[in-house]
């Protein structure tokens, strides 16, 4: 593991705190606690995470408080997340004990047809998908942050949105991550002009303990809080942002940026044991694979296999939902994937017929074509406030620092999101994702996505959870979900050694010691193969508010030291 005394650090200070809370007199209540015993957030960021909590002590809600992790993010991770690009943010609403899935994907401009995409002997042109003007989608966002403010915050914009304005203005120190990540994205981003005069401001490529400061940036988010979604998608802002990607040869209309909207969708609903799980629906791929995944390994008491055959199943179970993913699913505005049939229990019990019990099932013997493996970016964190509102909230420029490109004098670094769609069908992206159909692009249509912010419910206990990491987002969620019911606290899921197998590529890769020697040796006798060495991945962040004993915790992933979870009780 990365960190380890960080690590042990974190857990001790969670027992410490569960102990003290478990000497409260709340311990002996009888009733569930209708409300959680002051708030908690949890973010890759520490200064997203505080700029969190200063919104809560300030009289925002979880909603106002997730505009300010949001926005403080984008500033401070510009390698993961940012205005520039778009994300999903799961919401419960307490008062009226209603859920709901804020779909801020960007969309596809009208230029970005098929053929745009391809070289001259009619390959994919990976420039064009992963770098620079048509790698980016009309980014989303901005507008989740205002529609987030209109129709669930208390507090003006210029307040939530303040955090953010004041560090992109007045700089951060770089950290490590941010420093590499521009090192390996360096020749992309030093061909624009707008990305250099932020990046080497100082005149040279940034590095770890520098202050990186953004104040095109500062001065876009100010208008975004002065005159909402105007403020980004009409008037000087957009007039920059089309001259810029124009300039590099792209190709956006006004009425693209200033016609993008926010989706409010249904979440993905569906049960595993005893718990109510509330997630992702398309164009999120995360929320169907999920139910794909935990109906299957209902069929087995996990807690009864040894570590080789509880591998083996929930490996297997992830197989067949990464096939699935790849055929089937895509923005439902525009394709009508068979999502009742995919999360039916029938569905799953059939594929569970598939499934040796000693043997790995080659993934070529299931139909279909290969697909994922992405990388490490994007961002997640959870907040829970002491109404019993939650957000959990996963956003991206998908590859590292997105598409490289700034338009000048915006601040705002474009997503390269389009490299999402099946941009030619069948052939895998930079990371071996691909798809078909469903997944083509298409003026105004979602590219499909792997980000699954999740809620999982029982009686007794209320979490949020989410990762980062491509494809292996939706497998973390899974061992997260898996984790919770076998009793994990949050720390301990955070922390939670990761395996992933996702169809294509037909192995399981494990972080090095998720598993032991004598569980991989099993693992390949029954067929399996195995990278078990590989550098560890992702990043989960999640909070926890148990009601039966009246206490809140948090799950800051100790992959990455710059993260940060917090409960602040109420006085
Ligand atoms: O939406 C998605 O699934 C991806 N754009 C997320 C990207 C990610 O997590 C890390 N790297 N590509």
């Amino acid at each position: 593991m990365l960190i380890p005394s960080r690590m042990i650090r974190v857990i001790l200070s969670v027992a410490l705190a569960t102990l003290l809370l478990s000497l409260t007199p709340f311990a002996d209540a009888k009733k569930p606690s209708e409300k959680p015993p002051g708030v908690a957030i949890a973010a890759a960021h520490g200064l997203a995470t505080d700029a969190g909590l200063q919104i809560l002590r300030d009289g925002g809600n979880a909603f106002d408080a997730a505009i300010a992790v949001s926005s403080t993010l984008a500033v401070v991770e510009p390698i993961s997340s940012g205005i520039g690009g778009g994300g999903f943010f799961l919401l419960h609403d307490a008062n009226k004990d209603r859920d709901i899935f804020l779909d801020a994907r960007e969309t596809a401009p009208a230029s970005a047809t098929p053929q745009a995409y391809l070289d001259k002997d009619g390959g994919l042109d990976r420039d064009r998908a992963e770098n620079g003007p048509w790698s980016a989608g009309i980014p989303g966002l901005p507008a989740a942050l205002v529609h987030l403010q209109k129709h669930y915050g208390r507090l003006p914009l210029k307040t939530t949105l303040a955090p953010a304005i004041r560090i992109a203005r007045e700089g951060f120190p770089i950290y490590a991550r941010l420093a590499k990540g521009y090192g390996s994205r360096r020749t992309v981003m030093e061909r624009y002009p707008g990305t250099r005069a932020v990046f080497l401001a100082d005149g040279d490529a940034p590095e770890e303990g520098e202050v990186l400061k953004q104040p095109d940036l500062a001065r876009t988010l100010e208008l975004l809080a002065s005159k909402g979604f105007d403020g980004f998608y009409r008037g000087d802002t957009a007039d920059k942002l089309l001259a810029g990607v124009k300039a590099e040869g792209g190709q956006w209309t006004a009425a693209e940026l200033a016609s993008y909207r926010v989706r409010e969708r249904e979440p993905l609903r569906f049960k595993y044991r005893d718990w109510d799980i509330v997630t992702a629906p398309p164009p999120s791929s995360g929320g169907v694979a999920l139910a794909e995944m935990l109906h299957v390994l209902e069929g087995w008491d996990l807690s009864k296999l040894d570590a080789a055959h509880r591998t083996h199943v929930i490996a297997e179970a992830m197989r067949r939902a990464f096939r699935d993913r790849t055929i089937y699913l895509g923005d439902p505005d525009f394709v009508e994937a068979p999502v009742a049939r995919l999360i039916s229990r029938d569905y799953a019990a059939g594929l569970r017929a598939t499934i040796h019990p000693d043997k790995a099932t080659p993934s070529d013997l299931l139909s279909g074509q290969p697909a994922p493996l992405e990388d490490d970016e994007t961002t997640h964190f959870s907040i829970i406030d002491a109404d019993g509102n939650r957000v959990s909230a996963t956003q991206t420029v998908n590859l590292l620092y997105g598409s490289g490109l700034i338009p000048p004098g915006t601040g705002v670094l474009l997503n390269d999101e389009m490299d999402d769609f099946a941009l030619r069908p069948g052939t895998p992206n930079a990371f071996g994702v691909m798809g078909f159909a469903a997944n083509a692009p298409q003026a105004g249509k979602r590219m499909l996505s792997s980000m699954t912010p999740t809620f999982m419910l029982s009686p007794q206990r209320v979490t949020a959870l989410g990762a980062r990491g491509g494809s292996r987002i939706i497998t973390q969620v899974l061992l997260g979900i898996l984790g919770y019911d076998a009793g994990l606290r949050a720390q301990q899921v955070s922390a939670s050694p990761r395996f992933h197998h996702q169809w294509m590529p037909d192995a399981i890769s494990a972080e090095a010691g998720a598993l032991d020697a004598g569980t991989i040796a099993a693992l390949q006798a029954m067929g399996h193969k195995v990278n078990a060495g590989e550098s560890v991945w992702g990043d989960v962040e999640t909070v926890e508010w148990n009601r039966a004993t009246h206490t809140l915790s948090v799950g800051s992933d100790p992959r990455n030291p710059v993260a940060k979870a917090e409960v602040v009780l109420a006085p």
